[in-house]
């Protein structure tokens, strides 16, 4: 296992965004994480990426309870992650933007960017990979909605860690794009990541992840193949009355 939460909680006022959440992520799986709106899965990444402080519960990254970890220092440790709502600094252009990723990363990627690599060459092959063909001093404030989304997903793969984790990442994006996401999301696991990824829409993991996690009111209430998933009578309930 590359991650395992037990018991996770965090509360928002009344509302128990994550009710002891219990995950087990399989290295070098792609797995997806459903359910309804407002079910806790951005608390989750939140609470697993250090935005958000949880209130009880244990998070193990590689063996090791990350308790004590600050945000930035998990980025070293190997988890990055994209946003539901992409945040960017429209003043800055997409060479800052994979620069300030960069400058993130643990001091070996560091040493062999600044002795052979080119740090352009370098935030060009990373535009390369999520297919982002804007010349790299475009502002964030010139590119559309889908642009922001590559860009958000670029500056997640510039760390050189072994966890991706996406959330919604191809929420209000045209099927060409949702098309072409899924194909960097499979490549990516080829060469090797780990990725969890929360997508509202079950179809678009059905033929994308091997594991689904099915959240509820805040607590895993199913899991198994997708197509296992698909058929389970709790899931679709929670569905239909979406
Ligand atoms: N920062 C926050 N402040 C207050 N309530 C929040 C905050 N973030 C999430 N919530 C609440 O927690 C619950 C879970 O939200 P969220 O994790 O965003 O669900 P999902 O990503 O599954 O749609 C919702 O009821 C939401 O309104
Ligand atoms: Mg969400």
């Amino acid at each position: 296992m590359i991650l395992k939460t037990k018991r996770l909680q965090k509360h928002f006022g009344g509302i128990y965004a994550l009710n002891n959440c219990d995950l087990n992520i399989r290295k070098n799986e792609i797995t997806a994480i459903i359910g309804p709106n407002g079910s806790g899965k951005s608390t989750l990444f939140n609470v697993i990426s250090k935005i958000l402080k949880k209130d009880k519960g244990k998070i193990i990254f590689n063996g090791m309870d990350i308790d004590n970890k600050k945000d930035y220092e998990l980025a070293s440790k190997g988890i990055s992650r994209t946003f539901q709502e992409v945040r960017l600094f429209k003043n800055l252009t997409i060479m800052d933007h994979i620069d300030i990723a960069i400058s993130k990363d643990d001091e070996s990627i560091l040493r062999s960017l600044t002795k052979k690599v080119n740090r352009t060459e370098r935030i060009k092959e990373i535009l390369d990979v999520v297919g982002l063909n804007k010349p790299i001093d475009t502002f964030a404030s010139d590119l559309s909605y889908g642009q922001r989304k590559l860009l958000d997903l670029a500056m997640a793969i510039a760390k050189p860690g072994d966890l991706l984790m996406l959330d919604e990442p191809v929420a209000g994006v045209n099927p060409k794009l949702r098309k072409k996401i899924k194909d960097i999301i499979r490549s990516l696991h080829k060469k090797g990541k780990t990725i969890l990824i929360i997508e509202h829409d079950m179809n678009f993991v059905m033929d994308l992840a091997g594991h689904v996690i099915v959240m509820n009111a805040g607590k895993v209430i199913a899991q198994g193949r997708p197509k296992d998933i698909q058929n389970n009578p709790d899931v679709l309930n929670i569905y239909l009355g979406d």
